[in-house]
């Protein structure tokens, strides 16, 4: 079976709701490690309350490069089993840009979840860019990583209509209920080997 690897920085909602999908939806992926790189992340003691083991590799304060950081997290994973032949890495709230070296690595096996309809609204605050930008719709986008922010090729992606009302925090909601569906589907795909990359192009089925 695949070795699941999740990384966070923080509150870890889709992390939770990956890990309690693949018990309950029985996805062929054994969750073998959750790292994060801030102490501090809500996530850990979720992960911990649902028995996946959890590591800390501090960013702050680290002094070396962002390829010397990510061989932290690749030494972490590789202990785990999450390896570039029986692995899968997902970032599930991880604020950081994977190196290049990381990235080559793991070619297509590490996946990310944005709230935006990419590639609208890249980068940090996306509900935030929508709403001001003004757009009617937008969503979230499970997409392959590649060495550039949340440009890789697209799995999938749903739909969010924008209400006039719409705040942030209410836009956020939403498209939170929307990443809690799309994202294990995701990894139910990828542990079954249904998702295809051609190019740009992902192919599922
Ligand atoms: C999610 O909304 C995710 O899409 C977003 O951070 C939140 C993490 O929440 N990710 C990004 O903005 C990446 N650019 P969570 O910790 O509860 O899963």
């Amino acid at each position: 079976m695949l070795n699941l690897g999740i990384l966070i920085s923080g509150r870890g909602s889709n992390m939770e709701n990956i890990l309690k999908s693949i018990k309950s939806k029985k996805i062929p992926i054994n969750p073998a490690i959750v790292i994060s790189n801030k102490v501090d992340a809500p996530g850990l003691k979720i992960a911990e309350k649902l028995g996946i083991k959890t590591e800390i590799i501090e960013s702050r304060g680290f002094e070396g490069s962002r390829e010397a950081y990510d061989k932290k997290i690749i030494g972490s994973l590789t202990k785990y089993g999450v390896t570039p032949k029986n692995g899968l890495v997902c970032l599930a709230g991880f604020m950081r840009i994977i190196s290049p070296q990381f990235v080559k690595k793991y070619k297509n096996r590490i996946i990310n979840i944005h709230p935006a309809l990419l590639p609208s609204f890249p980068g940090l605050n996306a509900q935030k860019q929508a709403l001001e930008y003004g757009v009617k719709y937008s969503g979230c986008t499970v997409h392959f990583v590649d060495s550039e922010m949340d440009t890789g090729p697209v799995i999938l992606q749903s739909v969010v209509k924008i209400k006039e009302n719409d705040t942030e925090e209410s836009l956020s909601k939403r498209i939170l209920k929307e990443e809690h569906k799309i994202y294990p589907e995701v990894v139910n795909l990828f542990a079954r080997k249904k998702i295809k990359v051609s190019g740009r192009r992902t192919i599922i089925g």
